[in-house]
């Protein structure tokens, strides 16, 4: 190859830091350029600042504890710790470019404020317990954080499904129309789904709700820092059994992405209908004006653009979730450099979704459904036609038979040019003994829909329970609050 081998990025104000790396001892020379503009993290990492800060309050409270810091240093640089937070708060902490992540840039800060004082803090804790710590921290808040969201929208289907209770609507399979249902009940579906994501969520914050700090690099440290203190100061439930384990593990983060992609692809479903819906083929819905947009061309279009971007989200929500088990299914442990890569993929899908959540919370709220074209789609297509074989069944054929015989009524009903309630009692009558004019009875939506009476059954007595149950899970998930009682504001 040959060429000039570049220089790093050096700041000469700090020739005593070797330009503010943590790292630099054992070399005579810095990193050629290339091989650091690969590794600095900076760009990603700065989002964990206020995980990292609260880390290192415990850290200097555990170092006081074993007699490395005096009162009056922890004191010192709990309040530089301060200033620190208040300089990232303000946007305005002064980077350097000789910073590789987060945890560098804090150290180099607190050594120019401090000097020694500053460089004491690194005592036994390793980037990669702090990292691992950092993670679980962000990773916890957004947990609650997307719970909360998902309560919102839960909250919305409630409130549709309240105000169209009793609204007939077809019910498919297929995508072709199958039975009649209350609209009501095909709405209260996404709430049971969205709370397996909710829960799935839960799990996964409370399996990633251990305490890494005093594993050191990887085998714990020589110091007597204790992981039980660190675990209770920053509100973990428990502290990781095994120090490897502890910076080598990734599938907490796996956990999230998990369950962040497959909420995505709920979220992608529910765009899906809400585009059906939206056609003139269906027309059932109208997306209101505030979710949808128009065309650049053509004057008249009305876009449900809100709910196609929710449903293209999926994609890259569930490329985040592949991403980081690429990178993680071949590593040997415990840390290693790749693990770097975690960070980006679970931000990006965090935060996607706390995007989409409220987009399509609105787009839900904003529905106006066309009752008329509801009612006349639920019977249509002869969707009473398992009713009539159920009733035959009740009047004793094997329902083998009557399948068969109802398809025939179909089929006769269809060559008429009419729906099953326009076939006139004798013609019935001359198809089957058991098709008399009591089977009429059959043909209507609303004694269909209210026959479905089992607990979770489309009838509306069982709906109206149902709803009630569906505005129980939804407020409790909307008023989420964690469990530890640790600081959950929005996650930067
Ligand atoms: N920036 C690193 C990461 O995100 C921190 C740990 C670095 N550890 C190390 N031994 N180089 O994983």
């Amino acid at each position: 190859m040959g060429g000039e081998v570049r220089r790093p990025p050096q700041d000469e104000t700090q020739p005593a830091l070797d330009g503010g790396r943590l790292w630099g001892g054992r070399f005579t020379a810095g990193p050629d350029e290339a091989a650091w503009a690969l590794g600095v993290s900076t760009h990603v990492d700065r989002y964990l600042w206020r995980q990292d800060l609260d880390g290192s309050r415990a850290h200097a409270r555990e170092l006081t504890r074993i007699g490395v810091l005096d009162d009056a240093e922890l004191a010192t640089l709990l309040a530089a710790i301060d200033r620190v937070a208040e300089l990232f708060a303000a946007d305005t902490f002064p980077w350097s470019p000789t910073d590789e992540d987060v945890h560098g840039a804090i150290e180099r800060w607190l050594v120019e404020q401090l000097g020694a004082l500053g460089g004491k803090l690194r005592a036994g804790r390793s980037r990669n317990d702090q990292i691992a710590s950092d993670l679980r921290l962000w990773c916890r808040e957004a947990c609650d954080d997307l719970v909360v969201r998902v309560g919102a929208l839960q909250s919305a289907f409630v409130t549709q499904a309240e105000t169209h209770l009793d609204w007939h609507a077809p019910g498919y399979t297929h995508l072709q129309r199958g039975q009649p249902v209350l609209l009501s009940h095909h709405l209260l579906a996404y709430v049971w789904m969205l709370e397996r994501d909710a829960g799935r969520l839960r799990d996964a914050r409370s399996r990633l709700d251990s305490s890494t700090l005093g594993s050191g690099a990887l085998a714990g440290q020589t110091l007597g820092l204790d992981p039980e203190r660190y675990a209770r100061e920053l509100g973990f439930a428990r502290v990781c059994e095994n120090s490897i384990d502890a910076v080598a593990s990734r599938d907490f983060a796996l956990e999230v992405l998990s369950a962040c992609a497959i909420l995505a692809v709920t979220l992608s479903r529910l765009g899906e209908e809400i585009v059906l819906w939206a056609t003139a083929e269906f027309g059932v819905a109208r997306v209101g004006d505030a979710f949808s947009t128009g065309s650049s061309i053509m004057p008249q279009k009305r876009n449900p653009d809100t709910a196609e971007l929710v449903r293209g989200k999926a994609g890259r929500v569930i490329g985040d979730l592949v991403a980081l088990l690429t990178t993680v299914k071949a590593l040997p442990l415990a840390y290693d450099r790749d693990l770097q890569e975690d960070k980006e993929p679970v931000f990006d899908a965090v935060r996607t979704l706390q995007v989409v959540l409220p987009a399509i919370t609105g787009t839900v709220a904003s529905l106006e459904f066309d009752r008329d074209r509801l009612r006349a789609a639920a019977v249509g297509d002869y969707a009473l036609a398992t009713d009539l074989a159920e009733e035959l069944v009740v009047r004793g054929l094997p329902f083998r038979e009557a399948h068969e015989l109802v398809g025939q009524v179909v089929r006769y009903a269809e060559q008429l040019g009419v729906d099953l309630d326009g076939l006139d009692p004798e013609q019935l009558a001359a198809l089957h003994p058991s098709l008399d004019a009591e089977v009429a009875r059959r043909f209507d939506a609303q004694e269909a829909i209210d026959r479905r009476d089992g607990v979770n059954g489309t009838a509306t007595a069982a709906v109206r329970a149902q709803l009630a149950r569906a505005r129980r899970v939804a407020a409790t998930n909307a008023g989420h609050r964690p469990p530890s009682g640790v600081d959950n504001s929005p996650v930067a």
